[in-house]
């Protein structure tokens, strides 16, 4: 194993690090590039999946902070990128609070560099699967108020647990905390019921040990009751796309996606 002192293994592939590669980020070793390298032969839509996946996000937090949301817990928060979550919603709410969380501690050491002196935004290294130890953490009990809305952002992540790690528990946890007013952002790969998307779920469980592509009805399960917001739970190209960047895909329907772009799904909601 090659690890150095921030504890980052470069001896095996990490989720946050391949993703990067896929993104074109810089932040990843020669063990995620061959990974990465692998996705883009064996899933040609691999690149352009975590572009969709990154850029609903975008769209998601913006909308939240043009709506008044100013507090963001992002769990799965992967590694810095061209736009992350405390820039693009403190470009509408300059103090909005951001609290990053990812098991990954790659993510940890380049987040602190970037985040250094910042008073709003915090990066932490847990496990989602521990929400408790999440909520208990003093940066998140310093920067997030629990009785004002809050806005939890899962995505991307959801589809790294297993079924009987129960990520609809998870959700149901901070359903729980935040009060009403406060949104939920999924986004999730879907399981396309055909042989090409089914050979891609297998690379990628087989490379990372762990995760679960899910139909459609599973996805909706993990939103419970919250109150899913317009346009419901689509693929992410097709999640309120800007009309002005992206005018291929505003009004395009999912039929005219390619498969790997239906693969990738978002939803927002609302808990009422
Ligand atoms: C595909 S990336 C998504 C990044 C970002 N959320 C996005 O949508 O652009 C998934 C991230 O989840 C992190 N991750 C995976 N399992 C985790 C866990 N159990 N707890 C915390 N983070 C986890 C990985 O390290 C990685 O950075």
């Amino acid at each position: 194993m090659t690890e150095g002192n921030s504890g980052v293994d470069q001896s095996k592939p990490s989720i946050a690090r391949v993703y990067d590669c896929l993104l074109g980020g810089k932040d990843h070793y020669v063990v995620d590039r061959a990974v990465g390298e692998t996705f883009k032969h064996d899933m040609p839509g691999s690149v352009a999946i975590a572009h969709a996946n990154r850029q609903n996000l975008v769209r998601a937090v913006r909308e939240l902070a043009l709506a008044g949301i100013d507090q963001f817990i992002d769990m799965g928060s992967g590694l810095p990128t061209a736009d992350n979550v405390h820039q693009v919603a403190q470009r509408q709410v300059p103090d909005a609070r951001v609290v990053y969380i990812d098991s990954d501690p790659i993510v940890l050491a380049h987040g602190r560099a970037l985040l250094e002196g910042h008073a709003h935004t915090r990066v932490l290294q847990a496990d989602v699967r521990d929400p408790q130890a999440i909520r208990e953490h003093p940066d998140t009990v310093e920067l997030i108020d629990f009785d004002r809305p809050v806005a939890v952002v899962l995505s991307a992540i959801l589809h790294h647990l297993n079924d009987d790690e129960d990520p609809r528990a998870l959700v149901r946890y901070w359903q729980e905390q935040v009060p009403s007013g406060s949104y939920f952002f999924i986004s999730h790969f879907r399981s396309g019921d055909n042989p090409q998307t089914a050979e891609a779920e297998a690379v990628l469980q087989s490379t990372f040990g762990r995760g679960r592509w899910r139909s459609d009805a599973e996805i909706r399960a993990l939103f419970g009751d919250l109150e899913i917001l317009e346009p419901g739970i689509v693929p992410s190209s097709l999640w309120r796309p800007d009309v002005a960047s992206d005018p291929l895909h505003a009004g395009a329907a999912e039929a005219e996606l390619t498969v790997w772009e239906q693969l990738i799904v978002g939803g927002l909601a609302w808990k009422a």
